[in-house]
């Protein structure tokens, strides 16, 4: 049996990848840390963790990554770590960027040397397409497009990959750096767009937009997520010596006017939009090119966003 650390477990795609890893992967193990922060509401966290725990083979610990001596109270030994938690959300960023740095930055430093002291040296962390630089609406490659964060958001991942990179290079740590592109489907955090839009639609109120609409993002169904983070966990525990960054990304992007129309029929309610001015920190556009992640682990997103979207619809609707 191997065990695995998941950090962020309570949160949207920590929960998932933990219940995927519990219900399909029986050799596994494992750990969830989460300090339940009440950065949305909390009592979403509590029910995914609540779900967790019905199943055997996992151990919750309740604590938070800035506090590096409770992280010492884990004692099992760990084969891998997926390093999730961390504060998402680009425009609440902007109020707030301490709140970042500290629990993005200060936490996976934290992680890094908990791991380090424990002797446990393979990570897959989740990085961000935000800390890309947009340039014509072309796809974002890993080692070609250039890294430009807006957002303090954008800046505190790319602080974590080079963190990562310098564990590898003095520590040999194992790394791969997942590049999430706007994942969403059931369970999905309530700030993000699709969610909100839906919740607005639904409740006969406008919808307000940044822009004129014409930005896209490359949204990503969850599950499609889990599996690449599945293949990226096979990857790591197969090869030695390596510091790998991956694209995980529908690679098929789409205009912001598109998906709230797609909703709108979906819904069956026509939607009034609202535009305002454009925001700086949040990219024109987000496209990934998946073709390193094709090539190393065999990522293809199966989960188009008009059959993602009926999954989604028909779990909220729940
Ligand atoms: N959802 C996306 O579209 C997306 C895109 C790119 C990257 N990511 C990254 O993926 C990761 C998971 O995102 P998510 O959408 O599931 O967010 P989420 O907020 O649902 O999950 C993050 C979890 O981390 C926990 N956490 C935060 N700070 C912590 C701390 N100091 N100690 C312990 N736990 C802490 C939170 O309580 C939360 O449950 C994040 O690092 C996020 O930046 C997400």
């Amino acid at each position: 049996m191997a065990n695995v650390l998941i950090t962020g477990c309570a949160g949207f795609i920590g929960s998932s990848l933990a219940e995927n890893i519990l219900k399909n992967l029986s050799h596994f193990f494992v750990l969830g840390i989460d300090n339940l922060d009440n950065f949305y509401d909390k009592k979403n966290k509590i029910e995914n963790v609540n779900r967790l725990k019905e199943y055997k083979r996992f151990k919750f610990y309740e604590l938070d990554i800035l506090n590096i001596h409770k992280l010492y109270s884990i004692e099992e030994k760990i084969d891998l770590c997926v390093h999730l938690a961390g504060r998402p959300g680009v425009l609440k960023s902007i109020e707030n960027p301490n709140s970042y740095y500290e629990n993005n930055l200060i936490g996976t430093s934290n992680i890094l040397n908990f791991l380090n002291a424990k002797k446990s040296r393979k990570i897959i962390f989740a990085s961000s397409s935000s800390i890309y630089k947009c340039e014509n609406n072309k796809p974002f490659t890993e080692n070609k497009t250039k890294l430009q964060p807006l957002s303090p958001y954008g800046f505190s991942k790319m602080f974590c990959e080079n963190l990562l990179d310098n564990f590898h290079d003095n520590f040999g740590f194992d790394v791969v750096k997942l590049r999430l592109f706007s994942v969403y489907g059931p369970n999905m955090r309530p700030d993000l767009a699709i969610f909100k839009f839906t919740n607005l639609i639904l409740n006969n109120k406008s919808v307000n937009i940044f822009g004129n609409g014409m930005s896209s993002r490359d949204y990503t169904y969850i599950d499609d997520i889990v599996n690449g983070i599945f293949k990226s966990i096979n990857f790591i525990l197969n090869e030695k010596n390596i510091c790998e960054t991956l694209n995980l990304g529908n690679s098929s992007p789409v205009q912001l006017l598109k998906l709230i129309e797609m909703l709108s029929m979906k819904i069956e309610k026509k939607v009034n939009v609202i535009n305002l001015p454009s925001n700086k920190c949040e990219l024109i556009s987000t496209f990934a090119d998946i073709s390193k992640a094709k090539k190393l682990i065999d990522f293809k997103p199966n989960i188009d966003l008009n059959s993602g979207l009926d999954k989604f619809l028909e779990w909220h609707l729940k």
